[in-house]
């Protein structure tokens, strides 16, 4: 699998406001989980290898130095490789916005975004050092149905974008679903993600109010470079996910066609998933691995070989059984037209413990793809009539957003649909 070429710049127009220094520019591409191959998830490891991404700022080794680029043709947070700490914030329009708040609204936050990616402080930032150390910082912009909702935005709404249908397992709690505007923002380091999110607070106040806000996480960078992740469960997960260079990924990955303000965009489905961890723990080793269809130390199929091969489904046990579960999750979430793949960039969350002592734990389950009714949908049913993994997990949060094409100096995330 080869590293995925670049087609952005690199870095932030010259801006001098500001205390802090500006980077120097180095190239860097450095080996790991893209280059790797599939058995390398597609999203773990910290090789930049999205196509705004394999440039990297480094003024001396360092990860706080390092950067994503803000700009090119898709928003950077997609496709980089998964940072180690996220906060999703979903804010509601205040009434009676009007088009020309919420181009003012996305121009401020574009702002941010340039200036925050790049070690830049925000505008009037009060804490200016603490934006000093990018350390991989993406901010990615969402729309969800709510930012449609005015007259002349309607017809530009997506058939897609909107509640999902409800699925059995649902228990969804509405103080953490929908919202009308995501702001995803992941970063290798929690104190420059913690600035970064009040300043995108703080510039949204007069817009829009915070509906939730979740956060996840994932290992320390450093601590298993180059490796796939592990979730809550201890299972190795992302292994199957498609890679940037894989045929068909533009297709299943970006949308085109109509509406064409969202072409070079995607859309984005965030569910909040709890584990019933407690519950999993008292599971023997076996009964866990069966669920998934995959070995708990490294992450192979059941049917044998390493993470990277193919689980047989086919195969059977000498008793005539098959060896991958016909309820396992992996047998029920594959599917085998490229077109319907989406892109897996979970994070694991833990805001407990709580009550009993039991930790309110999950999945941040995120996942990009052109169109959610036609991909995420269909595997949900599935997922949702059969998978042994619906013992141990409730989806609780909800939400669609459609996250607009990337920009360019001078431009704004959004102005394919409002300029
Ligand atoms: C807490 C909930 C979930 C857990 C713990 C979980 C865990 C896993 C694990 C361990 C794997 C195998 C390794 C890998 O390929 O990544 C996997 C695969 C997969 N999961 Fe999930 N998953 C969850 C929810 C979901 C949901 C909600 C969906 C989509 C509706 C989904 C879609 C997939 C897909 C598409 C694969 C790859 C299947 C293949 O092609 O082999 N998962 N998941």
């Amino acid at each position: 699998m080869s590293t995925p070429t670049s087609s952005s710049n690199v870095g932030a127009p010259g801006d001098s406001e500001g205390a802090v220094p500006v980077l120097s520019r180095r190239r860097f591409l450095a080996g790991g989980a893209w280059a790797a191959g599939a058995t390398a998830a597609a999203v773990s490891g910290y090789t930049l290898g999205s196509h705004q991404s394999d440039d990297i700022l480094s003024d001396a080794p360092g990860v706080g130095q390092d950067t994503v680029s803000p700009y090119g043709s898709h928003q950077a947070g997609i496709t980089t490789p998964l940072q180690s700490h996220a906060s999703f914030l979903a804010f509601d329009l205040l009434p009676a916005t009007t088009l020309d708040d919420r181009r003012r609204w996305l121009e401020l936050l574009s702002d941010d975004i340039e200036r925050l990616t790049t070690g830049r402080p925000a505008l009037a930032d009060p804490q200016p050092e603490l934006a000093s150390l990018p350390a991989r910082l993406t901010i990615t912009l969402g729309f969800g149905a709510g930012f449609f909702a005015a007259a002349i935005l309607r017809s530009q709404r997506p058939d897609w974008l909107g509640p999902l249908p409800a699925f059995r397992h649902d228990e969804l709690d509405t103080s953490v679903s929908g919202g009308d505007v995501l702001v995803q923002v992941c970063c290798d380091d929690p104190v420059t993600l913690s600035h970064a999110r009040r300043m995108l607070i703080r510039d949204s106040t007069s817009f829009a109010s915070l509906r939730w806000v979740q956060h996840g996480f994932q290992r320390a960078r450093g601590v298993a470079d180059g490796q796939t992740p592990r979730n809550l469960m201890g299972q190795v997960d992302g292994t199957s996910n498609p890679m940037p260079a894989d045929p068909g990924f533009d297709d299943a990955i970006w949308h085109s066609g109509e509406p064409a303000w969202l072409a070079g965009g995607t859309a984005l489905v965030l569910r909040r998933i709890r584990m019933r961890l407690s519950a999993w723990d008292g599971l023997s080793r076996d009964s866990k691995e069966a669920t998934i269809g995959r070995r708990l130390s490294d992450g192979a199929p059941l049917t044998g070989g390493h993470e990277g091969d193919e689980p047989d489904l086919d195969a059977r046990a000498p008793d005539g059984s098959s060896v991958i579960h016909p309820q396992a999750h992996v047998r029920l979430a594959r599917v085998s037209d490229p077109k319907q793949r989406i892109l897996r960039r979970g994070y694991n969350y833990e805001d407990g413990p709580v009550r009993d002592g039991a930790p309110e734990a999950g999945l941040l389950f995120v996942a990009a793809m052109a169109d959610p009714t036609r991909q995420f949908v269909p595997v949900q049913r599935r997922l949702d009539e059969a998978d042994l993994l619906n013992d141990w997990t409730r989806t609780v949060g909800s939400a669609v957003f459609a996250v607009p094409p990337g920009f360019m100096p001078g431009g704004y995330v959004g102005a394919t649909l409002l300029t």
